[in-house]
């Protein structure tokens, strides 16, 4: 990757942040925790010329942020997100960011999730699982099982009827490129549109039809909530990128970890209350959003250094979730842990929407499902990869079953 070429305005007074000159894209890619670890002790407000942003890494910090949207806006200048997807409610602060969030409530709240959803997590689960035992005695947990079941649960609460889980991937992934592509690289830019452009047109075939004929999808919902059409595409675009990638990356990481560890995974597996908890600690353990922006509205002091207005920051949950400030031993997976707060799910007006779904489908189903129907589960001989930083889950997840 390279480096970030616009520069926000960076204090240069008595209370200047630190700039972290040595941290590397690459090195965040690998492993992001050594850096976290440094930073949060030495600079937990620092200027990361690499990547072109102030890095919050201490929970506090983070905390903080997400309590005070009228000085961190989400509304972020030059946002690539926006040029790739258009300007849906992430990138909204309040009141407007309200009007698109409330069209949002009643899909995915938990009542709907039991009463729709839940059915369809459990049908995707068994269609998967089965496709992926008839792979043989092993196979890659994450393309295998985790991206297909995430990708078709996605399409079906946003109402894709039109389009398939394939579809859903291809867009998800090429959008994300496009708000990550600082290089500003043509090819990624001409596939982010390309994507972009395939989903207006999905849902301009769908929306004379929803109107007509409404359903439970989220696509139904903000055509009837009467959302402008630059708001709906913006939206479904925002949640194509947003909904697909975290449930998959839990998933994996949670089956990673419980099987790297047989003791905890025998605890979960005599007591499927755990479940739940196995899912809250893979989140804080591995954030599937390690990171994700804020822009300062006025000069602030943050973490010991001053920002100036329009610092372009990175709220890195990634290194809040491991803060050892908040979490004894926060670089082990132990689902025993005393039960505290964590941030995976953001915080604040823009906490996470796809909470329930994402809870129910994985904890409830998919990883109950997949180890009752392989009680031999266990990790290939290959290793595991994980990899990123923006967002972090597993690459590779060899496992075997016999
Ligand atoms: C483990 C799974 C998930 C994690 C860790 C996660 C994490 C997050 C985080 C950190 C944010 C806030 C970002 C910010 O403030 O800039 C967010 C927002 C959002 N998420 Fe999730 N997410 C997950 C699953 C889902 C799913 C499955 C959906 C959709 C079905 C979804 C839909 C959304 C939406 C619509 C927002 C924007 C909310 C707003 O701006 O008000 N998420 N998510």
């Amino acid at each position: 990757m390279t480096p970030l070429s616009a520069s926000p305005p960076v204090h240069a007074g008595e209370h200047a942040a630190p700039v972290a000159d040595w941290v590397r894209i690459e090195d965040l890619y690998t492993n992001p925790y050594p850096i976290y670890r440094r930073l949060r002790e030495e600079a937990p407000v620092a200027w990361v010329p690499s990547v072109g942003r102030y890095l919050v890494t201490r929970y506090a910090d983070c905390h903080w942020i997400e309590q005070d949207a009228e000085t961190f806006s989400a509304n972020e200048d030059g946002s690539l997100m926006k040029r790739a997807m258009g300007h849906s409610m992430l990138r909204k602060d309040d009141p407007e960011h309200q009007v698109d969030r409330a069209a949002y409530g009643p899909v995915l709240r938990p009542k709907a999730i039991k009463e729709t959803w839940t059915a369809i997590f459990e049908k995707n689960a068994e269609k998967y699982l089965d496709a992926f035992e008839a792979q043989g005695s092993g196979a890659d947990l994450h393309l295998g099982f985790a991206a297909p079941f995430a990708a078709e649960n996605l399409r079906e609460i946003m109402g894709f009827r039109n389009a398939t889980k394939d579809d859903m991937q291809r867009w998800s992934q090429t959008m994300i490129d496009g708000t990550g592509n600082y290089a500003d690289d043509p090819e990624v830019w001409a596939k982010s549109a390309a994507s972009s452009a395939e989903v207006d047109a999905a849902i301009d075939e769908l929306v004379p039809v929803l109107r007509a004929d409404p359903d439970a999808t989220l696509l139904s919902a903000v055509v009837g909530a009467g959302l402008p059409l630059e708001a709906i595409r913006a939206n479904m675009k925002m949640t194509i990128g947003g909904g697909l990638n975290e449930p998959r990356d839990v998933l994996g990481t949670a089956a990673w970890a419980l099987l790297s560890s047989p003791g905890q995974l025998a605890q979960v597996l005599a007591d499927p209350a755990l479940w739940a908890t196995a899912f809250e600690e893979a989140v804080r353990w591995v954030a599937p959003i390690g990171m994700y922006p804020r822009q300062t509205t006025r000069e602030v002091a943050l973490g010991g250094a001053t920002l100036p207005r329009g610092a372009r920051i990175g709220v890195v949950l990634g290194a809040a979730n491991r803060d050892p400030e908040q979490f004894d031993d926060p670089e082990t997976y132990n689902i025993n842990r005393e039960k505290k707060p964590h941030l995976a799910f953001g915080g604040g007006a823009h906490f996470c929407a796809g909470t329930w779904v994402a809870r129910t489908s994985v904890a409830n189903v998919a990883l109950p499902r997949l180890f009752e129907r392989f009680p031999q589960l266990r990790l290939a001989d290959r290793p595991a990869r994980e990899g990123g930083w923006v967002f972090r889950g597993m690459l590779e997840l060899p496992v075997a079953w016999n």
